[in-house]
């Protein structure tokens, strides 16, 4: 099997709390040309898969194409969870790289980097399936264990399809800079697709990341739940070289009303979720502390919407 054939290089993270069905089809209107789910547990996908619905797994039919992340850390778990995805996602993708303690604690996400021979039987199992399977690494557990190397050769001995590299290790959390020789590395080391992925912030990152490293794809996360636009202004940038104007208030709160009638449409608009990425959205803005402050006011959703419309 090989890789989607996508039309630009530019991918959307996966990001737990974020990229929700309507995040992603945002993201994919202004130039994403891939999307990641939220990551999703293979316990919860075994336990629901007669009724994969909305909150435990969202993606729905026309949204093509999109990956489905899973984590756990046991075989047999992890398959029959892909296994129950199977027809509803173009990529199934397995997290190597979640550093959150109590997935760590459990052997998945990280933790697996620690251990490749599992990391092997897991993707020869998931190798069997009839779709494309990836994963997603860090470099390793800490700085004296790397072993980014070992397990991207194993996700291509496999048969995994392409490997996403987030060039820092666990125990870096998401502090310090993303060390990108290390996607370099690993594109000289493997002959499938590599995905590189930390620190992006503007249009002119991506096409620096893909000069340095050689890589095939860039993946955005942090910039892109701040401001979608990133997408279009890459698109953009890597077209031509040169950077669009920059997205004035009024154009980004347009984006935000959208995002929150995508929000309705798919019943995900929840208060605490609308205030967060109201959050996210104002950053950068410069007036955008007040306005974040100010929404801190707004206990329920009608008034949080309300405030919102009036801007
Ligand atoms: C809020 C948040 C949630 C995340 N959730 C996931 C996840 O579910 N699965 C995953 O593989 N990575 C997850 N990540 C990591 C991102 O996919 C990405 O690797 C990381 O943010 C580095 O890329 P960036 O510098 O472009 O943000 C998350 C990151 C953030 C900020």
């Amino acid at each position: 099997m090989q890789f989607l054939k996508l039309n630009s290089p530019l991918l959307l993270a996966p990001m737990s709390g974020v990229t929700n069905v309507a995040f992603r089809a945002l993201c994919r209107k202004l130039g994403a040309s891939l999307c990641y789910t939220e990551f999703i547990s293979a316990d919860a996908l075994i336990r629901y898969k007669d009724q994969l619905a909305d909150h435990i797994y969202d993606v729905v039919p026309n949204e093509r194409p999109v990956v489905t992340q899973i984590f756990g850390e046991d075989e047999q778990k992890l398959f029959e969870a892909a296994q129950a995805v199977v027809g509803t996602c173009d990529v199934i993708d397995l997290n190597i790289g979640c550093p959150a303690p109590k997935v760590m604690a459990c052997g998945g996400g990280s933790a697996l980097l620690n251990d490749p021979a599992k990391v092997r039987r897991i993707l020869t199992r998931l190798n069997t399936l009839p779709v494309p399977i990836t994963c997603k690494i860090r470099l390793g557990v800490n700085w004296d264990n790397i072993t980014a190397f070992e397990i991207a050769k194993i996700a291509e001995d496999t048969g995994c399809v392409a490997i996403a590299v987030h060039a820092r290790t666990a125990s870096m959390g998401y502090s310090g800079n993303a060390d990108w020789s290390y996607i370099k590395k690993i594109k000289e080391l493997v002959n499938i697709p590599v995905i590189g992925n930390g620190d992006i912030t503007c249009a002119a990152d991506v096409k620096r990341m893909i000069d340095e490293t050689g890589c095939d794809y860039v993946m955005i996360g942090r910039a892109a739940m701040r401001d979608p636009f990133i997408f279009s202004r890459a698109k953009h940038y890597l077209k031509t070289g040169k950077n669009v104007d920059p997205v004035s208030w009024p154009e980004k709160l347009a984006l935000f009303r959208e995002y929150l009638v995508l929000l309705e449409t798919y019943g995900l608009d929840h208060v605490g979720h609308i205030r967060h990425m109201f959050m996210q959205f104002t950053k950068g803005y410069a007036g955008g502390k007040v306005l974040r402050g100010k929404s801190l006011e707004y206990k329920t959703k009608e008034d949080l919407l309300d405030f919102i419309k009036k801007l």
